[in-house]
């Protein structure tokens, strides 16, 4: 059964957190080019999800009319707000503190730019977000990132650390001693120009690289932010997530097995249904 949330997010953001993305370099640079190439004179831009309001500051410096800069947290809300003042665009930079799944847009938008990426769109409500914001789109919005692509291979995790076992959780670190023991398969693809179905449910088949467990899955991830600008993993942004298999499987090098996997966009890793079966 696939548990639909009721809430768009359930994952609070501390400012550790968002400091964190504002200080990825890399992943802020990337996104900083994407919006100049994109943002054209006189467009209407949101941005959804919005931290320390760096994204929506980057397309009011450069062309946009106007930028709604969308976010939950009111104390996110003022850094947002003063971050546009101290850089002279707070004339033309509206923050909205409001979910982003369900917020009224005063009027339609030219541009939207979301950060709400995650591994696997694990955890945040990208695909929801997204999914509310095109009412107020024209024939012409543009959507930063327009595709999201996960990619998943079978794991002989390291679990013994400190003399203790550590398997009941995810984790968005790869140990020295993980093993991957099979080929790496795309398994998702998110076009998000177009209405995206709320949840992954498909099976992907993978080739056993060794004979050995396979106990975790690894399932990495990375976004189109324009046709020709693509984010994989920066110092915080899509880092590998390791998952922990309910049922273990042993593989044989060079059988085939079918990964079934199923969960809905935003939801936590623990309530990913991933199973390994062996190929008929
Ligand atoms: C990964 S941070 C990205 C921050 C910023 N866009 C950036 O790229 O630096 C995600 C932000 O979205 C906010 N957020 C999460 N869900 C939201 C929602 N449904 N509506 C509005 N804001 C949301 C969080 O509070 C957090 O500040």
């Amino acid at each position: 059964m696939i548990r639909m949330k009721k809430t768009s997010t359930d994952v609070q953001f501390t400012p550790y957190e968002i400091s964190f993305c504002l200080y990825d370099i890399e992943r802020t640079s990337l996104w900083k080019q994407a919006i100049e190439d994109v943002v054209k004179k006189g467009d209407i831009v949101v941005d959804a999800g919005a931290g320390t309001g760096i994204l929506g500051v980057f397309a009011a410096l450069d062309e946009a009319k106007h930028v709604y800069s969308i976010e939950l947290q009111p104390r996110f809300c003022r850094l947002i707000k003063n971050l546009a003042d101290k850089n002279g665009v707070g004339n033309k930079l509206t923050v909205i503190n409001a979910d982003a799944s369900t917020v009224e847009i005063p009027g339609k938008i030219d541009v939207v730019i979301c950060e709400l990426l995650c591994t696997g769109q694990f955890f945040e409500p990208e695909v929801q977000v997204i999914n509310h914001l095109r009412k107020f789109f024209k024939p012409t919005t543009r959507i930063i990132p327009n595709k999201i692509e996960s990619h998943i291979q079978l794991l002989d995790a390291h679990e013994i650390i400190y003399g203790v076992r550590i398997d009941t959780d995810s984790r968005s670190i790869l140990m020295a001693d993980d093993e991957p023991v099979s080929t790496t398969e795309l398994y998702n693809v998110i076009d998000l120009t177009k209405p995206v179905k709320p949840y992954v449910d498909t099976v992907v088949t993978v080739r056993a690289r060794k004979t050995r467990i396979a106990d975790a899955v690894v399932i990495t991830s990375r976004a189109n932010l324009t046709d020709s600008i693509v984010t994989k993993q920066t110092k915080f942004l899509y880092n590998p997530e390791i998952i922990y298999l309910k049922k273990p499987v042993n593989l044989i090098k060079g059988k085939l097995y079918e990964v079934h996997i199923k969960y809905p966009y935003g939801c936590d890793t623990l309530d990913a249904e991933i199973v390994i079966r062996p190929k008929k």
